[in-house]
């Protein structure tokens, strides 16, 4: 018997500019990464993600937090957008809202968000204004799957970029930048060959 394996779908949540998207989604085009596109959820209306979408020609919808009563609510139609797209993987690609424990148990170990920092160092918000402050001279992003903690999911992959002392957020957001729109796209890539495995809260990425 011949089997086929098939393409895994992926789907993003986006709340703002969209360029870690962008980077993921070209490559899907490309071929480079062997997926298929499903769905790009924004939580806003303004996010600049939609109009990369469009310009791209993947199906894209707003599905605004604002519009429902609870947060529950708002996650059970997300969760049912995703399933609809039958979706394989999701990316979280500067999706700025905290994903409940029960929304991740639908999508365990199959949710990757990129951060700027290298973690454990500066969770949750204003990473790269943390890493100034701290007066660190190396930071960097990581990709990492989402568990029930903030930032604190397996950890994929990791980049570094030093802090000049001229460095300030904008320099250094934008270097950062670079780097998570590489790292991102790796770590898809390998869950889409079926390299990544969790043991014991480690990742190993197969030869
Ligand atoms: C990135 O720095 C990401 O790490 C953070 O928000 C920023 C989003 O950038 N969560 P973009 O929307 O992908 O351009």
């Amino acid at each position: 018997m011949i089997f086929i394996k098939k393409n895994k779908i992926i789907s993003f949540l986006v709340s703002g500019n969209g360029s870690n998207f962008k980077a993921v989604a070209e490559k899907i085009k490309s071929g480079i990464i062997n997926g298929k596109t499903g769905i790009v959820i924004s939580s806003s209306r303004d996010a600049l993600a939609l109009k990369k979408s469009e310009e791209l020609g993947i199906k894209s919808l707003i599905i605004n937090p604002e519009h429902y009563t609870s947060k529950k609510e708002y996650e059970e139609d997300m969760i049912k957008t995703l399933k609809n797209f039958k979706t394989d993987l999701i990316i979280a690609a500067g999706y700025m809202r905290i994903l409940s424990p029960d929304f991740i148990k639908h999508f365990k170990n199959r949710i990757i968000n990129i951060h700027p920092s290298l973690l454990p160092s500066f969770p949750g918000k204003s990473a790269q204004q943390q890493a100034l402050d701290s007066g660190v001279r190396i930071t960097g992003c990581t990709s990492h799957f989402i568990d029930e903690g903030t930032d604190t999911g397996p950890i994929i992959m990791q980049a570094s970029v030093s802090i000049e002392y001229e460095d300030n957020i904008e320099t250094l957001s934008a270097k950062i930048l670079n780097e998570e729109h590489k790292i991102l796209a790796d770590s898809v890539r390998f869950f889409c060959e079926d390299k990544l495995v969790i043991i014991n809260k480690k990742v190993k990425i197969k030869k």
